[in-house]
């Protein structure tokens, strides 16, 4: 999963630029999910409203936006500030921290603990690159490529590689990339790949070779570089793109930059649930979980099960695409591209 998210263009950016700084600041200083949910919940639907909000009144007419987040929008119209974000980007504690989390494999807690050991910036984390674990000393390695979100033109290039070189490990393989790219974001902050097999079912026994034959493959061909993890299922890492024969003659073409990229191996009767859920986006996720469960049905990245009259999940669904679950659960079914909120 990628750290950084997009801008989005929207007569309200001001507003929820800064909720979305505020939900930030929740999640990684103060480790509440619930506020950070909250924040991030009305910068989306304030980012679909498409006239220019005049007053918190005005906003709170929309979901999600309760009293507080009105009180916050007036003071923002009123004085083209927050005095809350002001102290939060003045208070070292809360900047060090947050700045600490956009390191790859630094979380909330790290953050914290890193921060009371007097490693506050990029410097001091260099300092101490051999007390970090091998995640964070990629992470810092990297921070910089990191930071910077890949066009949709290059994750359309690499799209072309995965898919050729899938075929190349085994003809079976089907492979699809998701997150913000299968929902047609100008630009993405990592690369998803999810991956199954027709040989591997959830009653079948793991088949972690399926997944490291893949990463094997793509190593030996220099497009993965580095690895973060491996486990029998999920696999994330960093990779980049080489430079064709003919674009490297082009002086002025710089090098493709590192990365992070993930890949999920899942068993064939989940693939769908699983792509569902990596395409997102996390907000659309909710939304449809919740429909579901009006619906009488349990959603999660893996299955979806009827729910008895005790509130008791049942046997999973035969899920054979993503349509099958909109389906199910009754709900008008959503190309990936009407997915971003
Ligand atoms: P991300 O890669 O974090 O998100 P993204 O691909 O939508 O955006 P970006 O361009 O910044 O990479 O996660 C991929 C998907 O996984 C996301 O769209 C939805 C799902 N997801 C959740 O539903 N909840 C979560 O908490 C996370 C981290 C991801
Ligand atoms: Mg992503």
């Amino acid at each position: 999963m990628s750290k950084r998210k997009a801008p989005q263009e929207s007569p309200n950016e001001g507003i929820t630029d800064f909720l979305v700084e505020l939900a930030n600041y929740e999640k990684n200083v103060n480790r509440a999910i619930h506020k950070y949910n909250a924040y991030r919940k009305a910068a989306s639907t304030i980012s679909k409203y498409p006239e220019k909000i005049k007053s918190g009144t005005e906003a709170k007419k929309l979901e999600g936006v309760g009293q507080k987040i009105a009180e916050k929008i007036d003071e923002f119209l009123q004085t083209g500030t927050l005095r809350k974000l002001d102290k939060i980007r003045n208070d070292d504690t809360s900047s060090s921290i947050n700045f600490l989390t956009r390191v790859t494999g630094i979380g909330p807690a790290a953050a914290r603990k890193f921060f009371e050991d007097g490693v506050k910036t990029l410097e001091d984390l260099k300092n101490i690159e051999s007390k970090l674990n091998h995640h964070q000393q990629i992470g810092l390695k990297y921070f910089e490529e990191f930071e910077k979100r890949i066009p949709r033109e290059e994750m359309e290039k690499m799209e072309t590689l995965i898919q050729a070189e899938l075929k190349t490990v085994g003809t079976e393989y089907i492979g699809t990339i998701c997150g913000s790219y299968r929902r047609g974001a100008p630009s993405s902050g990592d690369i998803d790949i999810l991956l199954t097999h027709p040989n591997y079912t959830a009653e079948s026994e793991k088949q972690p070779k399926l997944l490291h034959a893949v990463v094997e493959h793509f190593e030996s061909i220099g497009f993965i570089t580095d690895t973060l993890s491996k486990g029998d299922t999920k696999y994330m890492g960093v990779c980049q793109l080489q430079k064709s024969a003919g674009e490297e003659e082009e002086e002025e073409e710089e090098a493709f930059l590192h990365r992070r990229i993930d890949i999920r191996l899942i068993p064939k009767d989940q693939y769908y649930c699983g792509v569902l859920y990596f395409t997102g986006s996390d907000i659309f996720n909710k939304t449809m979980r919740t429909h579901a469960l009006e619906k009488g049905f349990t959603l999660n990245e893996y299955t979806i099960r009827p729910l008895g009259v005790t509130g008791m999940a049942g046997e999973p669904l035969m899920v054979d695409s993503e349509r099958d679950i909109f389906e199910y659960i009754q709900y008008k079914y959503r190309e990936p591209k009407e997915r971003s909120q």
